[in-house]
């Protein structure tokens, strides 16, 4: 099974030099990577929480989308489609909502630093403050938890989001008993360059400091040519380490180039010359999309074209999310009624999902063993070999009984169990909390069982 990257893009605004470095370069890199499965979408349902004019939505769509295909994001390789496009996504949004405790979202922080805005003028702590905010965690949960991914390519304001998307996966798995959601982690990239803005800032949206990544040249040369530099003369040496116009250039040389230029500051280049070799090497690197983006974006062939692709899109990873979400229905009890047995109320226990299953075996090492295998077919828990069929019956019988609470640690790909000497009794291949939840639920059928048994046997 390949990994699965996915990452979402809010569509309230213009694309602009940082979100290229920062984002979509790095992200078209990684989907062309064979042992990874990538999910790109462009989150326009969490626009729709900071931004109310539709017809901004609807251009952000188009210019994000478009961009992201003329830099060379290969459709058919990688899923590309629109929140929107996937109705599983706010279904599943309202399951996560009855799983998640209002404190948790309480402390999310884009909501704790609105309320904290808000006192700190005197308002009401819930002033301006919508629905839609306070649930953003759980709608960009379902996002991720829909396609199971693994990991989760975010900046590091977003880590806070993916613990929450862990946080709700556990539970949801732990209240319905089955390993349903794989938990997912913030993939945040240290090399990743931050490019800095006109100002000097971090190149954001939020300080009005970048720079639009489509500019025609001559606008995109001035743009550049207005970068803050200091006041030192042509022929001066120039630090390039104290210097925007350099850490930009670095974000697009080679090394080589890099080398070069660093060469030319320490030689004192002139401020306007530095800027005229920034603008030819950013240049360089969009030129060649350029042509391609302004014909997906201003022609109305173009824009039929994307749009089809956005639908081709929305339609494959559909074929994921619908029998998912379908097997979602069933384990929190959205089920046909027609089949409920009539009469008998424990014969409905056929239609809980399928629990995993304790298994001993001898391996031909001539060791006994035992493991935990999903109703999958997955491994999910595999012991030590024993030597004496004894002891692996015994240890399994345990952990049946207690295996949820045996401390884990680390161990590669996993976790692993330890007995009181602390030798490595079994390892766990997926997240320890879904052996947890499978052993629960294991537990939780044998007792109904037996109650059942116990019930039948008073009564005849
Ligand atoms: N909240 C993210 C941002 O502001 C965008 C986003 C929405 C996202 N859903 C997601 C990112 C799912 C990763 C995964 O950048």
């Amino acid at each position: 099974m390949r990994e699965r990257h996915l990452t979402g893009i809010t569509t309230t605004g213009s694309p602009h030099l940082g979100n290229y470095v920062g984002a979509i370069r790095p992200a078209i890199a990684a989907s062309q990577r064979a042992d990874v499965e990538s999910f790109y979408f462009l989150a326009d349902f969490h626009a729709l929480v900071k931004c109310q004019e539709p017809e901004r939505i609807q251009r952000s769509t188009l210019e994000i989308a478009a961009t992201w295909l003329a830099l060379g994001l290969d459709h058919e390789q990688v899923f590309f489609y629109r929140q929107s496009d996937i109705p599983e996504i706010p279904q599943l949004t309202w399951y996560l909502s009855c799983v998640a405790g209002k404190g948790l979202l309480n402390r999310a922080h884009a909501y704790k630093a609105s309320v904290d805005a808000n006192l700190a003028q005197s308002l009401d702590e819930d002033a301006g403050i919508s629905m839609g905010l306070f649930n953003y965690p759980v709608l960009m949960a379902a996002d991720i938890l829909i396609f199971n991914a693994h990991q989760v390519p975010v900046g590091r304001d977003q880590i806070q989001h993916i613990e929450i998307a862990r946080d709700l996966a556990a539970r949801f798995n732990h209240v319905y008993g089955d390993a349903f959601f794989t938990l997912p982690s913030a993939a945040v990239d240290e090399q990743t360059a931050i490019l800095p803005g006109l100002d000097g800032r971090k190149m954001s949206k939020s300080y009005d400091n970048t720079i639009p990544l489509w500019l025609p040249e001559p606008e995109l040369r001035k743009a550049i040519l207005g970068i803050v530099t200091n006041s030192l003369a042509p022929g001066e040496p120039k630090n390039p380490d104290d210097s925007h116009i350099f850490t930009i250039y670095q974000a697009f040389a080679s090394a080589e180039e890099t080398a070069t230029m660093r060469q030319a500051f320490l030689d004192g280049i002139a401020w306007g010359e530095a800027k005229q070799k920034l603008f030819e090497r950013i240049n360089q690197d969009l030129a060649p999309a350029r042509e391609r983006y302004r014909q997906l974006t201003e022609t109305a062939q173009g824009r039929d074209e994307l749009e089809a692709i956005l639908q081709a899109g929305g339609q494959r990873a559909r074929a994921r999310a619908t029998p998912f979400l379908a097997r979602l229905n069933q384990a929190v009890g959205l089920r046909s009624v027609a089949r409920l047995p009539v009469g008998s109320a424990s014969e409905s226990s056929k239609l809980l999902p399928a629990l995993a299953e304790f298994k001993t075996y001898r391996e031909s090492d001539g060791l006994f063993y035992f493991k935990l295998v999903s109703a999958e077919g997955q491994t999910m828990l595999l012991s030590r070999g024993f030597t004496a069929p004894k002891d692996s019956g015994q240890w399994m019988a345990k952990a049946l009984e207690s295996g949820d609470q045996f401390a884990v640690h680390p161990h590669a790909g996993g976790f692993a169990w330890q007995d009181e000497a602390g030798a490595v009794l079994a390892v766990g291949t997926v997240a320890a909390d879904a052996v947890q939840a499978a052993i629960r639920a294991l537990r939780a059928d044998r007792d109904a069982k037996k109650a059942e048994k116990a019930k039948a046997g008073s009564s005849a």
